[in-house]
Formats: structure tokens, C-alpha cells, sequence
């Protein structure tokens, strides 16, 4: 199942067709532990942001509160699932180059637009939910561990050019799947450009 999940993985575009990408598959009772520790401390520090925070407005009281219980227990028990993938980047212009070193003009774009690199990633995350799915797991897409980027590259012994962009805790659900629910198409949508109505 993990060989189809990675396979999955690997399949997904990415900028430039790099594939810098790795993945830390994290299986030992230790290494998970670890991670489900340091999981537990984000998550304490986004359980109290969340306290003073406002619930989105498509939510109803109901599905909120499951929101939260639910996003409070993987504090928890993050370490409970019997895999966790750590989906990684290998971005160069981190590396310990001189400073006077010639910047790739790509390298340059991640410099000043960090968040970009994440867009040759979060695709392959993607695929991992979506064969998830498909063999019958569960999992979720986490990135809640990045407040301690430091402490998860000491953990999983990450060379300094690797970051670690999510985390998927993987095992066999409890419950049943889905449906989800999502805000409808016409209220996501325009038609040419902002404000013209998506038609019904
Ligand atoms: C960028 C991103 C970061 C996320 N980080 C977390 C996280 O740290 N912990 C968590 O429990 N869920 C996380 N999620 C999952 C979202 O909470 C979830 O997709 C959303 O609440 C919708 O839930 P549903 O797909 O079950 O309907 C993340 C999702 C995305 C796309």
C-alpha cells in the first residue's frame, strides 16, 4: 500500500519538473512518538490562537465544534496512526551558498516568493490523500508541526537544504468517509472576471 501511495506521489507535476521532493516515510514507535510530541505542542499554541478566533461563516455551530474536536484530538493522538509521511523539499537556495554566489534565476523567485516553492508539493500531497482514498485510509493533510521546523529536521536527520512542507498520518479509519461539505461553485466563481456571477 505505501509502495501504491509513493508510486502516487511521484506522478504529480511539479515547477520545472525538478523533483526535489522526499518523503519520510515514519513507521518506528520512537520516530512517531517524537513527532506526535512535537505535533502535541503546535497544537497547543494553535488550540489558544483558536480560542479568540471567529468561526468561518459557512459553518454551522454544529460542524464547527466537529472542526475543532476533531483537529484537538490529532493534537493528541497524532502518534496513534501506524504511518506518518513527511512530505519534503529540497530547495537549493536554502543551502549554505557563499554570498556572492550566482543565484539561479529560480532560486532567486523562491528567495522572494517562498510560498511558491510549496506549489511543487502540495500536488504530490494531493495524490498521497487521493490513493489514500482510494485503498480505503484515512489521512489528513497537517502542516501544523512546521511552528517547530527546527526540532522535525533534527528528528528526521534533514540536511539543512530540506524543509518539511506537511505532515500525513495514515491508518485505517474508525469512522466512515466523507461526504464533505464546501461552499457551492457559484459562490467560489466568476465568470471573465471579479464580480460578474458564475451562472446557476
Ligand atoms: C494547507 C493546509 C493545512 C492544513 N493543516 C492542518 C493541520 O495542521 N491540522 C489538521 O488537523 N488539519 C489541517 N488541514 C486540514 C483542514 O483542516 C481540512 O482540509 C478542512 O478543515 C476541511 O476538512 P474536510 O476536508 O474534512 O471537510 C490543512 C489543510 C490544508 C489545505
Amino acid at each position: 500500500m505505501l509502495a501504491k501511495i509513493l508510486g502516487a506521489a511521484i506522478q504529480a507535476p511539479c515547477g520545472g519538473n525538478e523533483q526535489n521532493w522526499l518523503f519520510v516515510v515514519v513507521r518506528s514507535d520512537e520516530q512517531r512518538r517524537r513527532l506526535g510530541e512535537i505535533y502535541r505542542r503546535a497544537g497547543a499554541i494553535l488550540a489558544s490562537w483558536y480560542e479568540k478566533a471567529d468561526k468561518p461563516g459557512h459553518m454551522s455551530e454544529g460542524e464547527y465544534r466537529r472542526f475543532l474536536t476533531a483537529g484537538l484530538y490529532l493534537h493528541q493522538h497524532l502518534a496513534d496512526a501506524p504511518v506518518l509521511v513527511v512530505a519534503c523539499l529540497r530547495l537549493e537556495a536554502l543551502a549554505s551558498a557563499p554570498a556572492d554566489h550566482a543565484r539561479e534565476p529560480q532560486h532567486a523567485m523562491f528567495d522572494s516568493v517562498p510560498w511558491m516553492a510549496g506549489a511543487s508539493i502540495y500536488p504530490a500531497v494531493q495524490n498521497i490523500m487521493l490513493a489514500c482514498r482510494a485503498l480505503g485510509l484515512g489521512t489528513v493533510l497537517t502542516t501544523l508541526h512546521g511552528l517547530h521546523e527546527e526540532e522535525m529536521r533534527e528528528v528526521l536527520g534533514l540536511p539543512i537544504e530540506y524543509t518539511t512542507w506537511a505532515l500525513l498520518p495514515i491508518g485505517y479509519p474508525t469512522d466512515k468517509f466523507g461526504p464533505v461539505k464546501r461552499k457551492p461553485v457559484t459562490e467560489v466563481a466568476y465568470r471573465d472576471r471579479f464580480g460578474s456571477p458564475w451562472p446557476k
